[in-house]
């Protein structure tokens, strides 16, 4: 039964894919849709406005954003890969949920309310630096979902709250006309996900600077992998080496008799890390450089990824359009 349902998932684009987001996000999301043939996936770009970025940087990381899930095996001619901003629908309907959705709800939405806390916390006023797009985030979040009525939303936990108020704003939009124009969607976390530490151990997060780049050149790939904090004077036990930020890369990026490998060298000292840390370099460029080459590969052509995002868009725009119209005319604008 799981081919029937709408899955559809969202990508901000404001910044570099790293593999904590492969691990987490693209590849769990990416395995789910295999054989969906209903598979959104959208690049968040309105959403994304609301970062502060430059027109240029919106731009070019869109075409990153893009280049990434293609690269990492999106089908483009299976699956529904397009821009919002491509879906007019989707503002047009996010003006009619305005009126449905109490104020209150969005106080509490969590992005809303951690600027209000930093505010409060630095003695500013509380709205500093807040504007109507972060405030009103999960509505237009809602309408990308309610447009193509998706029955699941794979997200990270950061999202749920999100994934919940699109399924209240659903409900009450429903209820208010007894109707039931939108499917109520779910959130999906995905299970055994991989979590990937960052170079210093921490989440891996752009934040922190510790990311490994996910399609990168070799030398990049290299200056990531010698930043791996490792203890230099320490005799690894199996137990103690599985305990290392190096080992938990490791072993997320290869297979097991790789990795089954390198701890019998650390743990007999056969080897030490600035080999592994050779031969973890050597995973990265056979588990990733064909994928990496096609991405870069892309990104020099960016009118073909335009050419592929609006035929996505072109594709499904008579969905969204269709749901407008119903939407419109259950709320008596038609
Ligand atoms: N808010 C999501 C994030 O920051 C991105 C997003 C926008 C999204 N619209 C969505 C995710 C709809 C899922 C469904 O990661």
């Amino acid at each position: 039964m799981e081919e029937n349902k709408i899955i559809l998932t969202g990508v901000k684009p404001t910044g570099q894919p790293h593999l904590g987001n492969y691990f987490g996000v693209i590849e769990p999301a990416l395995r789910r849709s295999e054989n969906n043939l209903n598979s959104f996936f959208f690049i968040a770009d309105y959403h994304a406005l609301n970062n502060g970025l430059s027109a240029d940087e919106i731009k070019r990381l869109t075409h990153v954003v893009a280049a990434t899930w293609i690269a990492a095996g999106l089908d483009s001619s299976k699956h529904h890969l397009y821009r919002q901003s491509d879906i007019p629908e989707i503002f047009e309907l996010e003006t009619i949920l305005n009126a449905t959705v109490p104020k209150g709800w969005m106080n509490k939405a969590h992005a809303y309310k951690a600027a209000m806390d930093q505010n409060i916390e630095a003695k500013r006023d509380i709205d500093h630096d807040v504007n109507m797009g972060l405030y009103t985030y999960p509505i237009l979040m809602a309408s990308d979902i309610l447009i193509f009525n998706a029955n699941q939303v794979p997200v990270g936990k950061d999202q749920i709250q999100h994934v919940e108020i699109a399924r209240d704003i659903a409900g009450r939009f429903n209820a208010k006309y007894h109707s039931s124009t939108f499917t109520l969607p779910e959130h999906i976390i995905e299970k055994n996900i991989l979590e990937v530490p960052g170079l210093d151990g921490r989440k891996m997060s752009k934040s922190y600077n510790n990311v490994v780049p996910l399609f990168a050149s070799d030398d990049d790939w290299n200056n990531a992998v010698k930043k791996i904090v490792t203890d230099s004077n320490q005799e690894h036990t199996i137990e103690t080496f599985k305990d290392t930020t190096f080992y938990k890369i490791f072993s997320i990026i290869s297979g097991e008799t790789e990795t089954s490998k390198i701890t019998d060298q650390i743990v007999n000292k056969s080897i030490g890390w600035k080999e592994a840390k050779d031969e973890l370099l050597h995973q990265l460029i056979s588990r990733f450089s064909e994928k990496s080459k096609m991405y870069f590969e892309l990104l020099n052509d960016t009118n073909k990824i335009d050419e592929i995002l609006k035929t996505g868009a072109e594709k499904i725009r008579p969905i969204a359009m269709e749901t407008l119209n119903n939407v419109k005319a259950t709320v008596g604008v038609l």
